[in-house]
């Protein structure tokens, strides 16, 4: 790891670690939401967070982006810092992307003016330029015709692809999906998650915490499970699955939930 002249840590060079996680402990009030946990991602990993309801997943993915404060620990994702306080949040939003289960897409704004906005207000991006991207983003998750659509015209799957376009016109390195098709229909599912398989096929560096289980292992090539606030068992995924080392892993992928 580099250092810079104030003990900072320097953006790591390519190949290495992307997100670097460690020894991260982190409370809700009296209760220990993340215990101990270290993680590593390197740049076009694709990593699949699976586990029970309440193990701490969410909360982990939220500390990554900066969202929640940790007590102990250390959390670098593409050179920045986070989970003590909020320096640098401008820088952080541009490298890290996060689409959650909820599209929170503003209704009142076409696809394109929502798409347009961050990138014209964040990015300081032209009008023009705004736009072009925008397009292409939306190409690239097959709606370019909903451009002038209003959310409440589209599906659930569609307004979802919206938000991740959205994401990604910001150009991120790194980004972070929480359920994101929890909320959808079967057949709205799969067009996110194919959606997210050609993002991960083009090399985007994702970490995902899912329950589509058949989609994780298909296309995940790290696994981390969770448990009690713990990683608990990590690896590849052919060998994770293939050789369960606990119980309580065991036990989750048998009953699949
Ligand atoms: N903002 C919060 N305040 C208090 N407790 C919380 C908060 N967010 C999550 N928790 C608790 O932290 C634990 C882990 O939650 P979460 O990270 O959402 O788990 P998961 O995403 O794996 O279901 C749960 O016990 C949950 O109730
Ligand atoms: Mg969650």
């Amino acid at each position: 790891m580099a250092f810079d002249a104030n003990g900072a840590v320097l953006a790591e060079p390519q190949g290495d670690a992307v997100v670097k996680v460690r020894d991260v402990v982190k409370f809700f009030g009296q209760l220990k939401v993340l215990d101990g946990v270290s993680l590593d991602v390197k740049a076009g990993d694709m990593v699949a967070i699976i586990g029970r309801s309440g193990s701490g997943k969410s909360t982990l993915l939220r500390c990554m982006n900066g969202l929640e404060d940790i007590q102990e620990g250390k959390i670098v994702i593409c050179g920045h810092e986070v989970g003590y306080g909020q320096s640098n949040r401008a820088d952080l939003r541009r490298d890290v992307g996060m689409v959650f289960q909820s599209y929170n897409l503003f209704p009142h704004l076409t696809v394109q003016r929502n798409i347009t906005l961050a990138l014209t207000l964040v990015k300081k991006k032209s009008k023009a330029e705004a736009q072009r991207l925008a397009e292409q983003v939306l190409d690239q998750v097959g709606l370019a015709d909903k451009m002038l659509s209003y959310p409440e015209q589209l599906s659930g799957g569609q307004q979802q692809r919206v938000a991740i376009a959205r994401s990604l016109a910001l150009s991120p390195q790194v980004m972070l999906f929480d359920e994101v098709t929890s909320a959808l229909d079967p057949e709205l599912t799969v067009e996110v998650l194919r959606v997210m398989e050609d993002l991960a096929k083009g090399g985007m560096t994702m970490i995902l915490v899912t329950h589509e289980m058949a989609f994780a292992q298909r296309v995940a090539n790290q696994v981390v499970f969770m448990h009690k606030g713990k990683v608990w068992e990590a690896g590849p995924t052919r060998e994770l699955f293939s050789s369960p080392k606990t119980s309580e892993f065991a036990q989750f992928i048998g009953t699949g939930l």
